[in-house]
Order: structure tokens, then C-alpha cells, then sequence
């Protein structure tokens, strides 16, 4: 069975998490195994990342860029690639939130290329989160099993 790493952070009303939660019922839903982590509660370890077969990435816009904890996630990946383990190149879904602004996006998703193969397009919702973006964070954790299952 696929496993997939939701990695998020989620600290101010809960809203990433939101939208965590509803990938992870896709990949339930298309037969795969979800593990959630909030960069908020704890880090992301090279062993959780090493484990799995793919990775849903989300953050809150802070100050037009990623969460600080997410942006440690990334720093991590960089220090492991320099190390010689095998860290780059799983498939990877991202989302995010924010208060209005959302120019986190860009930030975020450029480094998300650094370190993964991007599947879809990036979910956004600004506040409250609404029930499109849930929707479609459904369907990005559905289309993430089923390509993890293709190959
Ligand atoms: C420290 C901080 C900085 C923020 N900066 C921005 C910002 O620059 N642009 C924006 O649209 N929202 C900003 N927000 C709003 C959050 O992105 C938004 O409320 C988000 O949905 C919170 O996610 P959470 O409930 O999962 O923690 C900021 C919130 C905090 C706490």
C-alpha cells in the first residue's frame, strides 16, 4: 500500500489543517495511507520522509511567504540532499491559506520544485476556508494515489 506524508503547519485557527485533513481522505478514499504531521507540534524527521512514497505539502501565508516551520522543512531537505540521501524527486501535491493576501504561493511553490515532482495544481483558500478548495483537496489527494499507483 502507498503511503503519503501530509506535512503541514498549522498553528492560528486550524485552517491548514482543514485542508489537510480533506487530502487525506483522498488518499484514503483511492486505497493509499495517510501520516500527518503539523510543523506546528513537531519536526519533520528524515526517517518520516525517507518512509514514504509521496508527499502533500501545505502552509499558511506568513507575511507573504511560507510558515516559518515549513520553510525549516525545506532547509532540512537541502541539508539531507548535500548529505547524499535520497530526498529529491517524490511526487508531491501542495495547498495553502491565507487572510486575503496568498502571495505566499509563489515562494512556496518555487521551493517546492527544488525537491519534488509536482502533482497538479496548488489548492488555495483564504479565510474561512471554503468548501471548494475542501473539495478540491479531496480530488489532489485522490490524483496523487492514483498516480503513485500508475507507476
Ligand atoms: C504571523 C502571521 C502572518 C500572516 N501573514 C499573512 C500574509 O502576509 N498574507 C495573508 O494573506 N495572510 C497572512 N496571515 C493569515 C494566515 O495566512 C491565515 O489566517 C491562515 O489561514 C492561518 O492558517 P492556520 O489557521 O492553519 O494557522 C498571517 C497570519 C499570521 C499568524
Amino acid at each position: 500500500m502507498k503511503t503519503v506524508l501530509v506535512v503541514y503547519h498549522s498553528q492560528q485557527f486550524g485552517n491548514t489543517k482543514k485542508l489537510a485533513e480533506e487530502i487525506a481522505r483522498g488518499i484514503l478514499d483511492a486505497g493509499g495511507t495517510a501520516k500527518l504531521i503539523n510543523t506546528n507540534e513537531r519536526r519533520v524527521t528524515l526517517d518520516d520522509f525517507l518512509k514514504v512514497d509521496a508527499i502533500a505539502l501545505g502552509t499558511p501565508d506568513y507575511y507573504s511567504y511560507p510558515a516559518g516551520m515549513i520553510k525549516t522543512f525545506f532547509d532540512d531537505l537541502y541539508l539531507w540532499d548535500k548529505e547524499g540521501k535520497p530526498v529529491k524527486g517524490k511526487p508531491a501535491v501542495l495547498f495553502m491559506t491565507h487572510g486575503g493576501g496568498g502571495r505566499a504561493k509563489q515562494p512556496f511553490e518555487a521551493f517546492a520544485e527544488r525537491f519534488f515532482q509536482r502533482v497538479g495544481e496548488t489548492v488555495t483558500s483564504g479565510r474561512p476556508i471554503d468548501d471548494t478548495a475542501k473539495k478540491s483537496c479531496f480530488e489532489l489527494g485522490k490524483e496523487l494515489l492514483l498516480r503513485l499507483s500508475a507507476v
